[in-house]
């Protein structure tokens, strides 16, 4: 089995061909941060023109450096959505036509189910598990039962966490994107100058907010006199520890859920850019380990937005019969739980 993988729905192109075994062919990822940088953010319409300017090409090199030819692909699968919907149209178009070109199978995959499923090839993780997704436009904590099938414990009420670390950012002057960019500074700054809120923390339930952690960063910043190196790192270090320290108390409380519900579940999953995030990724450890749970993480180049994922989501739909028309319509909102309240953070795109 073989199966070419597009991803369009945010700020990079890509394009993956992977094997049923989880073996990858070929990987190509173009970021368009330099497209965006001027604007300090991803503007949807640059997106969209970016992704069509450059998708054709992509595609021809990832299947010449996969070494097999079109006509042995069983399958093409494409982000359907959520995600920026011009740049989402691009991707699906693309592999339409592939697909009946070559007369094969069409697959939309959900962004969300690409990050979500990305550990099975690379940790071989079984189900059920469960899963923290972090990243740009979305943070969310499910139990993956198995492919299509995700059961929602707790979301953001406000901001996503990446949308957090973007903003905060900005706000101290360390650019787009600003994830990394706090992750650095962080490195040279005193975490405890600033006393920033731990939002949620030991409150019922597994839900998540960061609006109030960045009013008190904005706050913070603008009481300084000036905002220097310094400070930026300062406030940098400070308000990662707040937002770990949060993310892991919502996380510990899941997992009192997914233990007593899933008896089975061995595993916390963590996915998406901000899973990229050393400080959290080591307090996911520590969580993990007093619950007696393993922690898996794939490698950053994989947490995140790559093809590698849309093309084994494929991959594992294509193995349970799971392939769509022709006619099926993009969704910029496509959350993973249906039966959940909607909320923004989990599908619904803002
Ligand atoms: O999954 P992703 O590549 O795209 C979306 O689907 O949103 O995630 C991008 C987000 C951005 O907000 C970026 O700032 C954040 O992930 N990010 C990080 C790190 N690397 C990327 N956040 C914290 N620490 C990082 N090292
Ligand atoms: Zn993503």
């Amino acid at each position: 089995m073989f199966v070419l993988g597009i991803e369009t729905s945010c700020d990079e192109t890509a394009a993956a061909v992977v094997d049923g075994e989880g073996r990858v062919l070929s990987q190509v990822v173009l970021s368009q941060i330099a497209e965006h940088k001027p604007y300090g953010g991803i503007v949807p319409e640059v997106a969209a023109r970016a992704h069509l300017t450059h998708l054709d090409r992509l595609i021809d090199k990832a299947m010449t450096d996969s070494g097999i030819a079109y006509a042995d692909l069983s399958a093409v699968a494409a982000t359907a959505g959520p995600g920026l919907i011009g740049g989402v149209i691009v991707g699906v178009m693309t592999a339409k036509a592939i697909a009946m070109v070559h007369d094969i199978p069409f697959i939309a995959v959900n962004h969300l189910e690409g990050h979500a499923l990305t550990a099975r090839f690379t940790d071989n993780v079984a189900f059920p598990y469960l899963l923290l997704l972090v990243s740009g436009g979305h943070c969310q904590i499910l139990v993956v039962e198995g492919v299509g099938r995700f059961r929602r414990l707790g979301a953001t009420m406000d901001d996503a966490a990446g949308e957090a670390f973007d903003k905060v950012a900005k706000l101290v002057g360390l650019g787009y994107p600003g994830g990394p960019a706090i992750e650095r500074a962080a490195r040279d700054g005193n975490p405890t100058r600033f006393a920033f809120p731990r939002p949620l923390k030991g409150k019922p339930g597994c839900d998540f907010s960061f609006s109030g952690l960045k009013t008190a960063v904005r706050l913070a910043a603008e009481a300084l006199p000036e905002m220097n190196e310094q400070n930026a790192a300062d406030i940098a270090a400070g308000f990662q520890a707040a937002l770990v320290e949060s993310i892991a108390d919502r996380v510990a409380r899941a997992m009192a859920v997914f233990q007593s519900d899933y008896p089975d579940g061995r595993t916390l999953v963590a996915s998406g850019g901000v899973a990229a995030n050393t400080a959290l990724r080591e307090a996911l450890v520590k969580t993990s380990a007093k619950r007696g749970m393993n922690f898996v993480a794939p490698p950053i180049a994989l947490c995140t937005d790559n093809a590698v994922m849309i093309a084994w989501a494929g991959a594992e739909r294509l193995k349970l019969g799971l392939v769509d028309g022709l006619d099926f319509k993009p969704r910029p909102r496509w959350p993973l739980d249906p039966d959940a309240v909607p909320v923004r953070g989990a599908g619904v795109k803002a």
